[in-house]
């Protein structure tokens, strides 16, 4: 709009000196004039008149041949040739296009296929009152007939982005690719000052946005769901053929977590990492609220310290196997998951002062229970996310196929814990002074 007015007033103030300069011109040549009342009759009477017809001026196009003999006998066809027809008095346009990349027409020398010479009842004495139909006088029309057609195309205002005589930017843009877009989605260039910013956003908008419009939503190059696969396809095809796939991308799409242009998180998220997970996960969400202990990851907010947010070949896309088993045959590679992070030892070794502090005396309760051909996996005590037993001992366990939930109560002392569960009568540890088993070897 601003650019309108700009020019409407440069357009008066050239009119106005051009005008004036013509009725002194016109004057001194009056018998010059073609237009009478038998001739002529209707050639500047539309809406618009170009300025030198306006004035009565023919011949500064028109040239009169020594044998021309008006009104009977003369050549109209033979008129000034080239751009030096419209041009040697339309200066502006002439500088203007001077080092710049001419459109195809005028690389011809041809205004007259977009202005009439004389008059219109368009405004910039234009052919067509339409502007596309303009345009599509010579090119063809593959961009109205989109399913999604793009604002200013839908209103026929090609020369918001194209100028129609000639341009320093490919495909006669009026500015460069990224300016173009943020002329009129001014809040997208905000967008580049995000923390993270999509490399091909620093580009062009057009490397995923047709700017005409296109078969799919939002002007996209391609389907919202394939659009990320078209530049991250190995990325794209990998998790495709993982095992584990994370339901929300069928479910959500990348863009369930992704923004496509910029965030202020890494990676372009739509959420803090630490809290994106959960944005989705309400149950999950309520039991870290209600949960007197949280494990440490997930106390940091750290859910891909275990989970890939994408797939994986693990159940529930974890990042390392993990048995979901009540009881597991015992080996450390079964453990990876845990022992990624704590010391594989406290299930190694049988006896032991130091590494653990379940056990009685020195005898490992942890090897006790895990280190056997039908071990208990540490699901079968702990609990991975958040509880509120002391030392994420789970509440309950689900136990065999029914899945029946078995319950634990653990209680713990300055020096070891009792437990009182479905597996054994209940049972105490203590690290200081030893409980007597009577069905289990004491210590060493
Ligand atoms: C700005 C340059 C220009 C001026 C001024 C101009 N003409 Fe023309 N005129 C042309 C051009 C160029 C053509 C050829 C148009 C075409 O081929 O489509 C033309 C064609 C014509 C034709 C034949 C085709 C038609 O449109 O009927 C007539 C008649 C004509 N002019 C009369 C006049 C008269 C009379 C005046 C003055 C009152 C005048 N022209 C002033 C450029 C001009
Ligand atoms: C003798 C000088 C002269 C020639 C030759 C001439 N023009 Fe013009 N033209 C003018 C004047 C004067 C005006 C009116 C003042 C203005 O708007 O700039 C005008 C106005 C125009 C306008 C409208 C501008 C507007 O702002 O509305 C267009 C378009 C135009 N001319 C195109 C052409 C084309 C195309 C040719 C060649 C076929 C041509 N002119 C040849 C003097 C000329
Ligand atoms: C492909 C079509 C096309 C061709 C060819 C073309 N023009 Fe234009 N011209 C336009 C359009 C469209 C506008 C309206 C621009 C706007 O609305 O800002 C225009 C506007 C103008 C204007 C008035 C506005 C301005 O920029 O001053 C003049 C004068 C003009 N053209 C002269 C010419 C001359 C001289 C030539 C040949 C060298 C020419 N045009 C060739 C399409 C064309
Ligand atoms: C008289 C025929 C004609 C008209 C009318 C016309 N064009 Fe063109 N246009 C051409 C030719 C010829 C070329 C150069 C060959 C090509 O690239 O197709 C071209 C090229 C272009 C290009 C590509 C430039 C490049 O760098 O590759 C764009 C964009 C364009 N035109 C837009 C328009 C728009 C917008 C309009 C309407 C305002 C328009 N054209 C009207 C004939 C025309
Ligand atoms: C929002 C800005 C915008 C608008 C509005 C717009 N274009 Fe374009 N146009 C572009 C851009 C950007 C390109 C370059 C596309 C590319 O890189 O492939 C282009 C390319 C073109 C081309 C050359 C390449 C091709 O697709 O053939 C033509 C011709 C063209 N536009 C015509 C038009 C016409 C006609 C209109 C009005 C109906 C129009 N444009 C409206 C931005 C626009
Ligand atoms: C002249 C102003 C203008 C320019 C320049 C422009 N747009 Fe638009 N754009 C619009 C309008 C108007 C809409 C329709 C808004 C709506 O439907 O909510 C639109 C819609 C869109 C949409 C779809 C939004 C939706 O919610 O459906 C996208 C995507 C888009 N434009 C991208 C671009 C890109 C990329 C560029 C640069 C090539 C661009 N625009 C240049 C005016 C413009
Ligand atoms: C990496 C691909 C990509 C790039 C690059 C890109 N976009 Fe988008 N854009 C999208 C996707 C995907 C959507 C649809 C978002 C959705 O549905 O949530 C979209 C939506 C939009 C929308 C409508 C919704 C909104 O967020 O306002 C506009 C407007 C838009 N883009 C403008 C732009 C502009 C301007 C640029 C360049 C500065 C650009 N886009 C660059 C992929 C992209
Ligand atoms: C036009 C190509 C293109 C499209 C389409 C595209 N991206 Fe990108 N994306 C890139 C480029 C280039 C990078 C820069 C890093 C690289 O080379 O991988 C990047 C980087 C990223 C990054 C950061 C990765 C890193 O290692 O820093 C994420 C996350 C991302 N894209 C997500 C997406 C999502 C989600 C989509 C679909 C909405 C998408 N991209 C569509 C080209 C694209
Ligand atoms: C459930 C949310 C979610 C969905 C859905 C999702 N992502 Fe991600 N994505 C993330 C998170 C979280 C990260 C950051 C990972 C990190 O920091 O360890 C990420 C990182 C990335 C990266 C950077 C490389 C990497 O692994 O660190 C790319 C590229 C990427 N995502 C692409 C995609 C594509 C493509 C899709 C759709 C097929 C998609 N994402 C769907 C959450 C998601
Ligand atoms: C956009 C929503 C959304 C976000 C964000 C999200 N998820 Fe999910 N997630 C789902 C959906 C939908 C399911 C399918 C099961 C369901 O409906 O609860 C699911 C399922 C899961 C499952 C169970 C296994 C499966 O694939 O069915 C795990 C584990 C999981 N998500 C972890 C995460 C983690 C970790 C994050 C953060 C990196 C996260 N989710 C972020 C929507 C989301
Ligand atoms: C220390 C590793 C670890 C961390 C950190 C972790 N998880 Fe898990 N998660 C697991 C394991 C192991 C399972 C499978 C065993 C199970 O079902 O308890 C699982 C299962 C799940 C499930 C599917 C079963 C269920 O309980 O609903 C969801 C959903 C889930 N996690 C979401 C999350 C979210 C959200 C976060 C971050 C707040 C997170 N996880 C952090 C290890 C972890
Ligand atoms: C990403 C690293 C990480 C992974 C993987 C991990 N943990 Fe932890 N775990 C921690 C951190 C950090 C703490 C807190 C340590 C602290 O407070 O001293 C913790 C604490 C614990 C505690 C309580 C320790 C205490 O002294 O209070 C138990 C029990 C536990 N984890 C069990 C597990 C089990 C079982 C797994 C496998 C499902 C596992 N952890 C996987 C990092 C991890
Ligand atoms: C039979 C139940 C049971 C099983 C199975 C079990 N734990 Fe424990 N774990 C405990 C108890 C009880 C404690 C608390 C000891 C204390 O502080 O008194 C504990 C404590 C821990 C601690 C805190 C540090 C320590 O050793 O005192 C970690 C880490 C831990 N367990 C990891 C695991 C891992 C990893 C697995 C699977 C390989 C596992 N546990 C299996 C019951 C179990």
């Amino acid at each position: 709009m601003k650019g309108d007015s700009l020019l409407m007033r440069r357009i008066i103030i050239i009119c106005a000196y051009a005008l004036s300069a013509f009725s002194v011109y016109n004057c001194a040549m009056a018998q010059d004039s073609c237009i009478t009342s038998e001739c002529h009759v209707g050639i500047n009477t539309a809406e618009f008149v170009h300025g030198p017809l306006a004035a009565g001026e023919c011949t500064v196009c028109h040239v009169r041949g020594e044998n021309d003999n008006p009104p009977d006998n003369h050549d109209l066809s033979d008129y000034k040739e080239g751009e030096g027809l419209c041009l040697d008095c339309h200066e502006k346009i002439a500088i203007f296009m001077e080092d710049k990349k001419k459109h195809g027409p005028i690389e011809d020398g041809e205004c007259i296929v977009c202005h009439d010479p004389h008059q219109a009842d368009n405004r910039f004495l234009l052919i067509e009152n339409f502007l596309p139909d303009l345009c599509f006088n010579c090119h063809e029309d593959n961009i109205t007939t989109n399913k999604y057609v793009h604002g200013p195309v839908a209103a026929g205002d090609c020369i918001v982005c194209h100028n129609p005589h000639a341009s320093k930017n490919d495909f006669l843009l009026v500015s460069d690719r990224l300016t173009i877009c943020f002329n009129c989605h001014g809040e997208k260039k905000d967008d580049l000052k995000k923390k993270w910013v999509h490399q091909p956003m620093k580009e062009s908008c057009e490397k995923c946005h047709e700017p005409h419009g296109s078969q799919f939503a939002m002007h996209l190059k391609d389907d919202k769901a394939t659009l990320c696969r078209d530049c991250h396809e190995k990325f794209v095809d990998k998790l495709n053929h993982s095992k584990s796939k994370h339901s929300a991308i069928a479910k959500n799409g990348c863009l369930g977590c992704h923004f496509p242009h910029a965030s202020d998180y890494d990676n372009g998220l739509r959420e803090e990492k630490s809290h994106l997970c959960l944005t989705c996960h309400e149950k999950m969400e309520k039991k870290i609220l209600s949960s007197k202990y949280l494990h440490g990851p997930v106390k940091e907010g750290d859910c891909t310290a275990c989970h890939d947010p994408h797939a994986t070949n693990y159940a529930d896309h974890l990042v390392s196997f993990f048995p979901d088993e009540f009881y597991f045959s015992y080996d450390v590679k079964n453990y990876a998951m845990c022992f990624g992070c704590h010391n594989n030892e406290i299930a190694t070794e049988q006896f032991t002062e130091t590494l653990t502090d379940f056990r009685n005396g020195d005898l490992n309760l942890h090897f006790l229970h895990v280190n056997r051909e039908k071990g208990r996996s540490c699901k079968a005590c702990h609990e991975v996310h958040a509880g509120n037993q002391p030392k994420h001992i789970a509440r309950e366990v689900p136990y065999g196929k029914s899945n029946w939930m078995l319950p634990i109560k653990f209680t713990k002392t300055e020096t070891g814990g009792t437990c009182v569960v479905g597996c054994h009568k209940p049972k105490s540890y203590d690290r200081e002074k030893p409980v007597k088993y009577d069905d289990k070897k004491s210590s060493k």
